[in-house]
């Protein structure tokens, strides 16, 4: 049976739907019950400034997905790295046991939504680098 929470979260989900120009995307699917949950991510001074999801699931993966949403707007990235099942379940005062891996979509979602961000963020750094030192050698050229 779901809890009072698990049930409003369900009914009235929070963040939902997707978000234009992410900085990170997490996609996490079970194989098992082929439900599928994206997170997205908006960073800003390594704080989640907004996320939303898009769950294709059961009711805990939907409850999970919004109360993911919920507890991390505003949080650190290190912070929300350490997230685990438990923690999103315990929010939603618990989940029946044959449930509990419905919260690994949404703590894996968005760990691999913050993965993705800190890729995309190297990326760019390297770009910039290697843009400025091409820029560099160009001028030695031309002198
Ligand atoms: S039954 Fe598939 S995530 Fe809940």
């Amino acid at each position: 049976m779901y809890s009072d929470k698990v049930m409003e979260h369900f009914m009235n989900p929070r963040n939902v739907g997707e978000m234009k120009n992410a900085d990170g995307i997490g996609k996490v699917g079970n194989p098992v019950c082929g439900d599928l949950m994206w997170i997205y991510i908006k960073v800003k001074d390594d704080k989640i400034k907004d996320i939303k999801f898009k769950t294709f699931g059961c009711a805990a993966a939907i409850a999970t997905s919004s109360m993911i949403t919920e507890l991390t707007k505003g949080m650190n990235l290190e912070e929300a790295k350490k997230l685990t099942r438990d923690d999103i379940a315990n929010q939603l005062d618990g989940l029946p046991p044959i449930k509990m891996h419905c919260s690994n979509l949404a703590t894996d979602g968005l760990h691999r939504a913050i993965k993705d961000y800190l890729k995309k963020k190297r990326k760019k750094v390297k770009n910039a680098r290697g843009r400025k030192s091409s820029r560099g050698s160009r001028r030695i050229c031309k002198s």
